[in-house]
C-alpha cells in the first residue's frame, strides 16, 4: 500500500487543522429528520443548520471524516466499486473564507500532500444559468494556481451544482469538481472518459426554496472528498475492495471458506457483498442512535442488508457467523480508532448481529420452501398451458400477494425475493407487493382503533408477535411484582403494545428492567407456544389465567409458553418465542386508579 486508510484519514485532518479547522468528529449516520432523508448521505447533511446561518459551537472552520449510507445502489454492491457505507472527508467554511482560500488549499493538498501532477489535474466549474452566474472567478483562481487553462471545463447545472435532491429549505450552490486521469501514464487522456472525480468544493451560497433559489446571508464552503475512493485512487487500484480497509475482512472470509478472493466470479461477488453489508450493519447497530433490524424504517433497511449478507454467506459456503467474525476484524483492525463507540459497543453489536442471523436462519428454511412452492406453481401452470395453447406466453412474474406473504410471514425482504427470482429468470410484481402491504397496513389500523374484536380476527404478523409478548409480560409481572397482578386490558398495533394491569404504585426503574430482562430471557429460550383446547375445569385445575366467564362444560382455548405462561386465549400466537426479537418497555405510567399502563415495543 502506498498509503493506508489510517494515514489518509490523518493527512486530511492534519492538513485542515493546520489551517485553523476544528475536527468535529463523525456524528450519527441517522438523519436528524429535518430533510426527510433517512441516513446521512453526505458529510454536510448534519451541518445543514449551520450552513443556513446558525452559529456552530466549534467555530467557522470545521473538518471531519463522516460516515455516510447510500442504499440506492444496493443491487450494484458486489462489483468492484459500489458500497452502501462509505466515508466522506469534509471541511467547511461557515461564512468565513471562500473561493480564494479554498481553491488554493485543495490544490495544495492534491499536489503537495498527495503528490498529484498539476499538469494532469482537471477541474470543472459552473457554466451559469438564471439562478446563479457563470463561475469565472473560480476558473481564474485555479488557473492562477497552475491548472492548465485547457483543463478547466464549464459545465451545466446537472454536473456542477450540488444540492440534496428532493429537499427544500436546504443549502446548495455551484461546485468546483476535481478530476485526475484514471491511468496517469496514459498518453492524451480524454476528458471526462479517462478521468475519475476525486472530490468537490461546493460554494454554498443559496437556499433551495419551493420555487427556486435565494441567496444565503453567509457564503459557505462545503468540501467533500470520498475517503474510500481517494484511498483506492491514491494506491493506483481499480478494485475498491483491495485497499487495506478490507484486507482483514477478506483474509477472514478466505480462511473460513477455503476459497480465494482472486478466484473472481461468484466467490468474489459474495465476499464483496458480505464485506460491504457487514460493515454497514455494524456501523448502524453500533451507531450512537443504534438501529436494530425490524420491519419498519431504518430498521428494515438494516434487516434487508443483513439478510442479503446472510444469503451470500450461504452461497459462499460459510455460516452466517462469518458476519460476526468479519465485524470483529473491522472493529479491531480498521474502524475502532476513528469510531471508539464501536469498541465500546462491540459485544452488543455482535450479539445483535447473531440474533438477527438466528432469526433469519430459522425462517429461511421454511421461507425457501414457500418460495419454491410459488415458483413451482408458476412452472406447472406454464407447462400445462403450453400443452393446450401453443401461442401461450409463459408467466414470468411472481405475484405481489405471494411476495408479500414471503415478507410478512417468512421475513423475506422484497429484494431477497427479487434476487431469488432473477436467478431463475423471473421478476416480482412490485406494485402488487406495495398494494398488499397497503392493505395489510389498513387492516392493522383497524386493530389499532379497536374495531376488530381482543381475538385479533384481522391480524398482521407483527400484531401476532405483540400478542404473544403480552402473555410473556403478564407472566413476568406476576413473577417480579406480585402474583396478584392481572391483565386489565391491552391494545396492540403493528408498532407497539399497551398493557394495563392492577398494581398500587409506579414500578421502580429496577422493576422495569427486571421485567424486561425476564421477558427477553424467555424470548431467548425460544420456547414453543402450545395451543390446546380443554374444558374450563381442566384449565382451572392447571392454573391457566384468563377471564373465567365461560359456562360450565364449555371448551376453552389455551396457550402455554413452557411453564412460564398459561393463559386462556383465542390466539393467534407465534409458534415460538424466539421470533419476537427484543422486548423493550418504553413507558410505565398510571392508567386509572390502581391500574398501571406499560407501553412496550419489539425491536
Ligand atoms: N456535499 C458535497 C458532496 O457530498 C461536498 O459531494
Amino acid at each position: 500500500m502506498k498509503i493506508t486508510g489510517k494515514e489518509l484519514r490523518q493527512k486530511w485532518l492534519e492538513y485542515y487543522k493546520a489551517r485553523g479547522h476544528v475536527d468535529i468528529g463523525a456524528v450519527s449516520l441517522i438523519g436528524d429528520g429535518t430533510t426527510g432523508v433517512m441516513f446521512n448521505v453526505a458529510g454536510m447533511q448534519p451541518l445543514m443548520p449551520y450552513l443556513l446561518g446558525k452559529p456552530h459551537p466549534a467555530g467557522k472552520r470545521l473538518c471531519n471524516v463522516q460516515g455516510c449510507i447510500r442504499t440506492v445502489d444496493i443491487d450494484s454492491v458486489g462489483d468492484a466499486s459500489h458500497f452502501t457505507f462509505f466515508e466522506m472527508m469534509g471541511n467547511w467554511s461557515l461564512g468565513d473564507y471562500f473561493k480564494k482560500e479554498k481553491t488554493a488549499w485543495t490544490f495544495g493538498l492534491l499536489t503537495e500532500v498527495f503528490g498529484l501532477d498539476k499538469n494532469k489535474l482537471c477541474t470543472t466549474v459552473f457554466e451559469g444559468n438564471s439562478s446563479a452566474p457563470r463561475d469565472e472567478e473560480t476558473a481564474a483562481l485555479v488557473v492562477g494556481l497552475g491548472i492548465l487553462p485547457e483543463h478547466v471545463y464549464y459545465l451545466p447545472k446537472e454536473d456542477n451544482w450540488w444540492e440534496l435532491e428532493g429537499t427544500v429549505g436546504t443549502p446548495c450552490g455551484p461546485d468546483n469538481e476535481w478530476f485526475y486521469p484514471l491511468d496517469p501514464e496514459k498518453k492524451n487522456p480524454v476528458f471526462p472518459d479517462d478521468y475519475v472525480e476525486i472530490g468537490n468544493d461546493v460554494y454554498m451560497q443559496y437556499k433551495k426554496t419551493e420555487t427556486g433559489y435565494e441567496p444565503l446571508s453567509s457564503k459557505n464552503v462545503d468540501t467533500g472528498f470520498g475517503f474510500d475512493r481517494m484511498l483506492l485512487f491514491l494506491n493506483g487500484l481499480s478494485d475498491a475492495y483491495k485497499t487495506d480497509l478490507f484486507e482483514g475482512a477478506l483474509r477472514t472470509l478466505e480462511a473460513l471458506s477455503g476459497k480465494k478472493y482472486d478466484d473472481g466470479g461468484e466467490t468474489q461477488r459474495a465476499m464483496r457483498i458480505i464485506c460491504d453489508h457487514t460493515r454497514t450493519s455494524l456501523m448502524l447497530i453500533g451507531d450512537r442512535q443504534g438501529v436494530l433490524p425490524s420491519n419498519v424504517g431504518a430498521g428494515y433497511i438494516l434487516r434487508r442488508i443483513m439478510r442479503r449478507a446472510i444469503r451470500w454467506c450461504r452461497k459462499l459456503g460459510v455460516s452466517s457467523g462469518a458476519m460476526t467474525e468479519v465485524a470483529k476484524v473491522f472493529i479491531h483492525e480498521v474502524y475502532g480508532e476513528a469510531y471508539p463507540l464501536l469498541v465500546e459497543k462491540e459485544e452488543y453489536i455482535l450479539s445483535e448481529m447473531k440474533k438477527e442471523a438466528d432469526r433469519f436462519e430459522a425462517t429461511l428454511a421454511s421461507g425457501m420452501k414457500e418460495y419454491e412452492k410459488c415458483v413451482n406453481g408458476i412452472a406447472r401452470k406454464n407447462e400445462f398451458m403450453a400443452k393446450s395453447d401453443p401461442s401461450y406466453v409463459p408467466e414470468t412474474v411472481i405475484g405481489g400477494k405471494a411476495a408479500f406473504r414471503l415478507f410478512d410471514t417468512y421475513g423475506f425482504p422484497l429484494e431477497l425475493t427479487e434476487e431469488l427470482a432473477e436467478e431463475q429468470g423471473l421478476t416480482v410484481d412490485r406494485e402488487g407487493f406495495e398494494a398488499a402491504f397497503k392493505e395489510h397496513r389498513e387492516k392493522s389500523r383497524v386493530i389499532q382503533k379497536g374495531e376488530a374484536k381482543g381475538g385479533l380476527e384481522s391480524h398482521s404478523e407483527m400484531a401476532v408477535k405483540y400478542h404473544t409478548a403480552t402473555h410473556l409480560l403478564n407472566a413476568a409481572l406476576k413473577q417480579i411484582l406480585s402474583p396478584d397482578c392481572n391483565q386489565k386490558g391491552s391494545n396492540i398495533t403493528d408498532e407497539r403494545m399497551r398493557f394495563d394491569f392492577n398494581f398500587p404504585r409506579p414500578m421502580t426503574e429496577e422493576e422495569i428492567r427486571a421485567v424486561e430482562a425476564l421477558v427477553n430471557a424467555k424470548i431467548e429460550e425460544d420456547i414453543p407456544v402450545v395451543y390446546k383446547e380443554m374444558s374450563l375445569e381442566e384449565a382451572r385445575a392447571e392454573h391457566f389465567v384468563g377471564v373465567f366467564d365461560s359456562k360450565y362444560g364449555d371448551v376453552v382455548k389455551t396457550y402455554s409458553i413452557g411453564d412460564f405462561s398459561k393463559e386462556m386465549c383465542g390466539g393467534p400466537h407465534v409458534e415460538r418465542t424466539g421470533v419476537l426479537g427484543h422486548f423493550k418497555i418504553q413507558k410505565e405510567q398510571s392508567s386509572s386508579a390502581g391500574i398501571r399502563r406499560i407501553k412496550a415495543i419489539l425491536e
